[in-house]
Formats: C-alpha cells, sequence, structure tokens
C-alpha cells in the first residue's frame, strides 16, 4: 500500500489573538486535511515576544507535535529555562555553538522517522552561523537515521530563502519559509521533490501590521521615534500549508489555506 505523509505547517503565531484562533481551527485543520504531523512556529506566541512554557505545553496538549522558531525566541527570558529540556521545542541550528537549546527534533509517525530542522537567514538579519552550510553538516549526520527531513527556514530574503530551497532539493522532503509574516503563492515541487514555498505567512490577527497594531505602526513609521508594540486582535485567521509526502520522502502535493 501507497503511503504518504501529511505535514501541516502553521505560520507565526503572534499573541494570544494567534493562540486563540489557532486553538480554535486546529483540530478541524487536522481532520480535514488528515495531518499526520503538526509544525507550528511560536517565536511571536507571547504577546508577539517569544514564547513562554506555560504556551509550550498549551500547543503540545492541543496537537502540536513541533514548535519552531526564529529571531524573537530570544525575548522572553522564561524560555531559556525551558530551551535545552524541551524537546519539541526548537531555536535554528544555526546559532553559534554554546547557545542553549537545539536546532532539530525527531518524531516516528507511521512508521517514518521525520526530522523537523529549524535554521534562520542571515540576510537583514543577525550574522549567525551560515544556514546553507548548517544544513548540510545536519543533513550528513542524519540522512542514515530518518526517512524524512523538514526544514522550517526563517528568514526575511526571499532570495536567500528561494535559494536554500535549490540547495536542498532532493535532500529535504519540505522547505517552508517564515518570520515575514506574509503568506507566499511560490508554492511549488522542485525537481527532485522537494516541496517548497517561499513563505507560509502567520496566524493572528489581520486587521494588523504583521499582527501588530496598525495605528502604532503607521506611526511609527510617520516619526521614526520609539511607538508602543501592542499585538492586534481583529479578523483572526489562521495561515498554513500541508505537504503530502510519499515513502520515497517526495512531497506530492503541497496545499496552501487560510481560515
Ligand atoms: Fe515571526
Ligand atoms: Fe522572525
Amino acid at each position: 500500500m501507497k503511503q504518504t505523509l501529511n505535514i501541516l505547517a502553521i505560520g507565526d503565531v503572534v499573541g494570544r489573538p494567534g493562540r486563540l484562533i489557532l486553538k480554535d481551527k486546529l483540530q478541524g485543520l487536522i481532520d480535514t486535511h488528515r495531518a499526520d504531523i503538526v509544525i507550528v512556529n511560536g517565536e511571536n506566541a507571547a504577546g508577539g515576544r517569544s514564547i513562554t512554557p506555560d504556551i509550550v505545553q498549551e500547543f503540545l496538549s492541543i496537537g502540536v507535535d513541533v514548535i519552531t522558531s526564529g529571531n524573537h525566541i530570544w525575548d522572553n527570558n522564561e524560555v531559556l529555562k525551558i530551551l535545552d529540556s524541551e524537546s519539541a521545542l526548537l531555536r535554528p541550528a544555526n546559532y553559534p555553538a554554546g547557545v542553549k537549546g537545539h536546532g532539530y527534533h525527531i518524531i516516528e509517525r507511521k512508521g517514518f522517522k521525520i526530522c523537523v530542522i529549524n535554521l534562520q537567514g542571515r540576510l537583514f538579519m543577525e550574522p549567525i552561523d551560515c544556514p546553507f552550510q548548517k544544513f548540510n553538516t545536519l543533513y550528513d549526520s542524519l540522512k542514515d537515521s530518518v526517512n524524512i527531513i523538514i526544514v522550517d527556514f526563517h528568514a526575511e530574503a526571499t532570495s536567500e530563502k528561494r535559494a536554500f530551497g535549490w540547495h536542498v532539493d532532493g535532500r529535504a522532503s519540505a522547505v517552508f519559509g517564515t518570520h515575514t509574516h506574509v503568506m507566499t503563492a511560490d508554492e511549488d515541487i522542485l525537481p527532485a521533490g522537494t516541496g517548497y514555498i517561499t513563505d507560509i505567512g502567520m496566524t493572528g490577527s489581520f486587521d494588523s501590521v504583521i499582527g501588530i497594531n496598525k495605528e502604532n505602526s503607521v506611526k511609527r513609521f510617520l516619526t521614526f521615534t520609539r511607538v508602543r508594540f501592542e499585538v492586534a486582535e481583529g479578523n483572526c485567521k489562521v495561515n498554513a500549508v500541508v505537504f503530502d509526502i510519499n515513502n520515497n520522502g517526495r512531497t506530492e502535493r503541497i496545499t496552501r489555506i487560510t481560515t
């Protein structure tokens, strides 16, 4: 029998409005898309800034398997207490050696061994270790022990993200971008079978500027002074994608979701 594995990946959850809409919609999404694994980017889950141990537990209790993150994971000191011990919570793998936490997590489902890797880009971001080289190193150490590799590539520049997709085509089963909070329409299956999308968007208020209060954001761009950072509340949605991956580790279908 041909077995497929469906991976549901959910864009950056922004603050309480994002957590509430995720809680409201997640089970329906899992059922509708027959999701076997749920990955959520949680870097903005606590008031827009990082995540807390309680929110990690809340996510795991509603059916999330792996929580990825990015640059904002460092915005809350509380999370430092669990970064080493909570295996399902990732920070980008290409932070310098010695930084707390870990950048990948392996789970078993339906007879597959799946590794979720979190990496972060460097263009217009912190100049951390090279994500392209880091992937090579991780791939060499993991390829004999896992069947499927999924990457959350957390980055600002579309060029860096698309280049990364080509870099890992045929080695990762799927790559999805996060961080910009705006879903792109360039989902594709690359020639060697990697499912790819530049950004999967966000989960939270769309009556906003990427999840943040729009009046404050406009004021900031008008004045370039310090303006209060506030999570927005209206018109909440979930942005996500589903990758259908076959038993050869190739993506057969990629579906964008906004709900
Ligand atoms: Fe984010
Ligand atoms: Fe980010």
